[in-house]
């Protein structure tokens, strides 16, 4: 598993580094890259890559729609991690993108991670019909903004300190986190046509998604800052409404459990094309980093 992770990786800070180098040569270059490579797990990526074998897609282009995931996601966490939000110093076992620049620096960089994504998914040499990206761009969109990780990320905010009950927690962590894992696993059915499994990978993706903001506050919970790269028992503190707090570790890790069985139901028809996707479903629940 760590091995095929490591190769996705590869490919994806390759891409990166290159489509990088071809850009204008500008101050913000440095600190976005700062905030994207090298580090990350890259766990949306491999989710891409999984559902793409499913739909036996040819492997580059995966690898040019990861990479715009990826620039998002390192978007929303130079975000998360400023003052005004989780006001975090480490990020990736280094210091966040605001305190090695600066605040305005961070907010920048952010902001152009965020549109380069969008660069990437409509370049010319991303070999798919004009029509296929602009569902790709429109999907990526709605789950970056208000009704995605924007959204989730305002309610997170909002919802420190005050009690709140299941459904409104589930909302919050699906469209924070759960919305980009839906994209990554509907991206590969808009590329492929085949759209009659649009539906039941929507509703993988989400789960998947809340899966992981599930471990992620466990590694909060749990975890060590030297292991996780970032600093650890904060949710706490901080007062975040998360399944944690309102239903206690043991009920959340059955949760978890039962979210995992849900999906591997919903992945049944695949067969064992759906195996590497099942591999990285439990990677997510049992990793520690
Ligand atoms: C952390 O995401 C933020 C959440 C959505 C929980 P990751 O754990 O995927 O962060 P990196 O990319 O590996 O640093
Ligand atoms: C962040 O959730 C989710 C995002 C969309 C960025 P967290 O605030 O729990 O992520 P970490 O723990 O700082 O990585
Ligand atoms: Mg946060
Ligand atoms: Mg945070
Ligand atoms: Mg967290």
């Amino acid at each position: 598993m760590q091995k095929k992770i490591n190769n996705i990786v590869h490919k994806i800070n390759t891409y990166l580094y290159r489509y990088f180098f071809k850009q204008k040569k500008t101050e913000l270059i440095k600190p976005m890259l700062y905030g994207l490579l090298p580090g990350g797990k890259k766990v949306r990526s491999k989710i891409l890559f999984d559902v793409g074998s499913i739909f036996n897609l040819d492997k580059k282009k995966i690898i040019q729609v990861a990479a715009a995931v990826e620039c998002i996601h390192a978007y929303s966490l130079i975000h998360d991690d400023l003052p005004c939000m989780d006001n975090d110093n480490l990020r990736r076992g280094k210091l966040t993108t605001h305190k090695k620049f600066s605040e305005s620096t961070a907010i920048l960089a952010g902001n152009s991670l965020l549109t380069i994504a969008f660069q990437i998914l409509s370049e010319k040499r991303l070999n798919l019909s004009d029509q296929k990206k602009i569902k790709l761009i429109n999907l990526l969109a709605e789950s970056s903004g208000h009704a995605g990780i924007a959204g989730g990320q305002f309610l997170d905010l909002s919802y420190e300190k005050i009690k709140k009950n299941k459904k409104q927690i589930l909302d919050m962590q699906i469209k924070k986190t759960g919305k980009l894992f839906s994209f990554c696993c509907l991206a590969p059915v808009i590329m492929s046509g085949q759209t009659k499994y649009f539906n039941r990978l929507m509703k993988i993706g989400n789960e998947i998604g809340l899966l992981f903001q599930i471990s992620d506050d466990l590694i909060d919970l749990r975890g060590k800052t030297s292991k996780a790269g970032k600093k650890t028992k904060k949710d706490l503190k901080m007062g975040k409404a998360t399944l944690i707090s309102l239903l206690g570790t043991d009920n959340t890790i059955k949760y978890a459990e039962n979210l995992k069985l849900k999906i591997f139901k919903n992945l049944r028809i695949f067969g064992n094309r759906s195996r590497d996707f099942k591999e990285t479903v439990n990677y997510i629940l049992e990793r520690t980093k």
